[in-house]
């Protein structure tokens, strides 16, 4: 096999091996280095005019976790027994606002944006809030775009961990207002700049997974020439 075979295999083995961890083994841990390359992947993912809207949480504090357990009925036997727990948050209407002083900062200060560039960029960002993608209608949709962006991180964490033998689980089966006001609570939202998006699990499977389903490729593609 080419080199480039190899590695295409190595990936789709990598996709085959992820399925959606129920439980872990509780006794393996993940290494600090491990889990920080997860971590890389989450932050070099991309992001929608590279606003970078989130915040991961990694929640390895035991009484949080059963606080988090009775409201995340899609993490029972995750929760208990993930090495690693994270909570992705999204930015608010607050700091994603393409006039907020989060976007200025992260422009010209972290990305060294020139200002003059800057000030035509901010333009189209107002365009695309407003009349692209009308984003400014709700808070809610303002909120659930950058929420969409914290799932790009979310996959490209869980694709990365398998790609080194480590298991996952996505997790959106919660009662979001209750874990809100635990966060909130807790000091962890920046004062309503953030809010949570989804979680994720992270650890060793404890048992074999059943064999994966999927659609037909023909079903769901098609080809317009
Ligand atoms: C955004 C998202 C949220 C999910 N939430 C949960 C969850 O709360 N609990 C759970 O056990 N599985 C959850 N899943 C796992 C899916 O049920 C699973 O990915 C799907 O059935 C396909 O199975 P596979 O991932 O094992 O291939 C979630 C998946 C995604 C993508």
């Amino acid at each position: 096999m080419s080199k480039n075979e190899t590695k295409k295999q190595e990936i789709l083995d990598a996709f085959q091996f992820r399925h959606a961890t129920k439980e872990f083994d509780p006794a393996k841990k993940i290494s600090d280095e491990d889990f920080q390359f997860i971590l890389e992947t989450a932050r070099l993912s991309p992001s929608s005019v590279g606003y970078e809207p989130w915040k991961f949480l990694v929640v390895q504090n035991k009484e949080l976790r059963e606080k988090l357990k009775e409201m995340t009925w899609g993490a029972q036997g995750q929760l208990p027994t993930a090495s690693h727990f994270v909570i992705l948050l999204a930015r608010t209407i607050k700091d994603t606002k393409y006039d907020s002083a989060y976007v200025e900062n992260l422009m010209l200060n972290e990305k060294n944006i020139p200002e003059e560039i800057f000030a035509q960029m901010k333009v189209r960002y107002q365009s695309f809030q407003e009349n692209d993608l009308n984003l400014l209608e709700s808070e809610r949709s303002m909120f659930d775009w950058a929420s969409k962006q914290t799932y790009i991180a979310l996959a490209n964490m869980m694709t990365a961990a398998a790609q080194i033998g480590i298991d996952s689980c996505p997790i959106e089966g919660f009662d979001y207002d209750k874990v809100q006001a635990i966060l909130a609570e807790e000091g962890l939202l920046e004062d309503g700049h953030l809010a949570v998006s989804v979680m994720a699990a992270f650890g060793y499977r404890i048992r074999e997974p059943r064999p994966k389903t999927r659609k037909k490729l023909e079903d769901i593609v098609q080809w317009i020439n």
